[in-house]
């Protein structure tokens, strides 16, 4: 049996920010801030996590390693002897790698499911007890709309989200009997550091800004999927969504793997 539950008023929440000290994360801050109560902030880079803080009276930082489970268990602890509990966890801590199968790494592979997958996995065993402790623990995991589409090069990336996109709504199918809600939020591209490495075309970006803003109204709403831009997504679902003859053709003429230029230089 579904155990009902009214959620938190936002406003009276304390979040665990995870991944907030550039891109998305950064910008979630000054959206997030002004809508709770309390608003931790984490990621490896103190400097930055300062700089992204200041002026804000609600925020305050612990630096963690989502790949190092023990950073993540200090920092529980400090929740607890502070608050006693979390409302809401954002795991929004993530990498991108891309793969060239004509110089096959499965290091790289390893590397980018340590963060994006392992890394959220670790997030969630240290928040879950105190999500526990809220009225209506909420867990919001940041995958992407690659996972609704595999495409050339995003071995590594889009395997990762996937699995956190298939680890989330499994865990919702469960911890929605414990009265909390998860989320899953599939940006389309975000002008961020991560992205300004890419050397692909990248439609429809949008700002760090304009994310956040779409990340926090969905939440207000506990929406299970949250994805931005729509046009984008849509499309990604439904190329995702058509047979395979139609679908495969689609994503094998994104590839360059067969190009001269690539096949020459790694033959
Ligand atoms: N930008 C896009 O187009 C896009 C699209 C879909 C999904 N996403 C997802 O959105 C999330 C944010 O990405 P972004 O574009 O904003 O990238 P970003 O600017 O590179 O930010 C990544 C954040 O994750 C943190 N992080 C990375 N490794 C970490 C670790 N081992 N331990 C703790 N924190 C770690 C970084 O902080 P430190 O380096 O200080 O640790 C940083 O705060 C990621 O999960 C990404 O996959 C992005």
């Amino acid at each position: 049996m579904t155990h009902k539950h009214q959620a938190l008023p936002m406003a009276e929440q304390v979040i665990w920010l995870i991944g907030a000290s550039s891109g998305i994360g950064a910008a979630l801050v000054g959206e997030l801030q002004k809508n709770c109560k309390a608003l931790i902030i984490s990621a490896r880079n103190e400097d930055k996590l300062q700089e992204v803080a200041t002026g804000f009276d609600n925020v305050s930082i612990i630096p963690v390693d989502i790949t190092q489970p023990s950073t993540l268990a200090q920092a529980a602890q400090q929740l607890t002897d502070r608050f006693g509990h979390i409302d809401t966890l954002v795991a929004n801590a993530g990498t991108a790698e891309y793969v060239d199968v004509n110089h096959f790494d499965a290091a790289l592979i390893r590397r980018v499911h340590e963060t994006n997958f392992m890394g959220l996995v670790n997030c969630v065993e240290a928040a879950l007890p105190l999500l526990r402790k809220s009225q209506s623990g909420y867990i919001v995991g940041v995958s992407s709309s690659v996972a609704y589409l595999p495409m050339p090069r995003a071995q590594a990336y889009g395997s990762s989200k996937a699995a956190v996109s298939h680890f989330l709504e499994a865990m919702r199918a469960d911890l929605v009997h414990l009265g909390m809600d998860v989320s899953i939020v599939c940006p389309g591209f975000v002008k961020t550091p991560l992205t300004d490495k890419n050397d692909f075309p990248m439609p429809m970006r949008i700002s760090a800004e304009d994310a956040a803003r779409y990340m926090v109204k969905g939440m207000q709403k506990r929406q299970f999927e949250i994805h931005f831009p729509k046009r984008f997504s849509y499309l990604l679902k439904l190329i995702g969504n058509l047979p395979d003859f139609l679908r495969l053709r689609i994503t094998a003429s994104m590839s360059r793997a067969g190009t001269p230029d690539n096949k020459d230089s790694h033959s």
